[in-house]
């Protein structure tokens, strides 16, 4: 389904691969996940605008050190990242705001090779908001936008124009655990002809404290965007859960590399949710685990790809060895 002001920009498009599924998706993991043994919810519903914006503010944060280090290695390595990959389509799982994108569609540009820009993100008005930036800012630049789950609605995206470069950034696949990250690779796989390449960004494992911080800053906005889980709980499945009565909480499992970010009831309490006929107690001290960041190393990182049918091409790290970008390809 194309919609197109023909005129005023001849080069969007927008595809709508939710219509009302999101809310389902809440309600289908909340039912799930608020009756495990652990209370767990998915990191993917902190994200209304209210928890895109905290976490925009994340981004900025002098603790969280992963946006600005991918950054940093994007500016370094975009030309050699466009020269390997010689894509002239760039595919962006989660695009968010677009910060990063422009460094690369910067560098497809100047390679001459700058055709397409396709962002997949749930946020509509993201996607809508960069779109009509980035069509302005890049001549000739045609953007096909997916509202969609990068989860499940990947089967949506369009016929490749060129050459097409997969990006998913930030360390967002460090929200998986091993299995289903291996699993959403081999879905990635899939949409990859011999020459396409899958640029992922990745968040290294380092030194306890430097990763306990960017979890939990300061100035406490993680908590509150932590906290936002509940507040959207609230709106969407009218739920009652007070969000003062839960401590934010960030733990490094070092058994298996990666933070949780729990949510601890400071007292009993009571919480329901009519929108899916629940109701629900928690102890004094229980708690709700929101999100889980894995930490790689590189040989994980190329464990991983390979039982997933890709072979890493390129390896792109800062100097601290804290954050990594990869390229890599389908083997055979
Ligand atoms: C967007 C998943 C990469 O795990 O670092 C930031 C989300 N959570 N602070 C991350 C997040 C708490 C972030 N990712």
């Amino acid at each position: 389904m194309s919609s197109g002001t023909r005129f005023a920009a001849p080069s969007i498009t927008i595809d709508h691969a939710l219509d009302g599924s999101a809310t389902r998706t809440l309600a289908e993991d909340a039912l799930d996940g608020l009756t495990q043994p652990l209370k767990q919810l998915a990191p993917k519903h902190f994200y209304d605008s209210r928890g895109a914006a905290l976490f925009d503010e994340i981004c900025e944060l002098p603790e969280y050190y992963p946006t600005r280090t991918e950054r940093a290695i994007l500016e370094q390595e975009a030309d050699r990242i466009i020269a390997s990959s010689g894509a002239g389509e760039l595919v962006e799982l989660g695009s968010g705001s677009a910060t990063k994108t422009r460094l690369l569609l910067d560098a497809m540009s100047r390679a001459g090779l700058l055709a397409r820009y396709v962002p997949v993100d749930v946020h509509e008005a993201s996607v809508r908001a960069s779109a009509e930036q980035l069509v302005s800012e890049y001549p000739g630049l045609a953007v096909h936008g997916l509202i969609g789950d990068f989860e499940r609605h990947l089967d949506r995206l369009p016929p490749p124009g060129a050459r097409r470069l997969v990006a998913f950034l930030g360390g967002t696949v460090g929200n998986f655990r091993p299995g289903s990250r291996r699993r959403f690779l081999r879905t990635i796989v899939a949409l990859l002809r011999p020459a396409d390449r899958l640029l992922l960004g990745t968040d290294l494992v380092k030194d306890r404290a430097t990763l306990i911080a960017a979890y939990d800053d300061a100035a406490g906005v993680t908590a509150e965007f932590n906290r936002n889980m509940l507040r959207v709980l609230n709106r969407e499945l009218g739920a009652d859960f007070d969000p003062d009565c839960f401590e934010h909480l960030a733990l490094y499992d070092e058994r298996n590399d990666w933070i949780e970010m729990r949510l601890r009831a400071r007292k009993p309490q009571t919480v329901r949710l009519p929108g899916i006929d629940l109701t629900i107690e928690f102890a004094q001290g229980e708690d709700l685990l929101t999100e889980i960041s894995a930490k790689l190393t590189r040989a994980r990182l190329e464990a991983d790809l390979s039982a997933a049918g890709l072979a890493l091409t390129d390896w792109y790290t800062d100097e601290r060895g804290w954050f990594a970008l990869s390229l890599a390809r389908t083997i055979r």
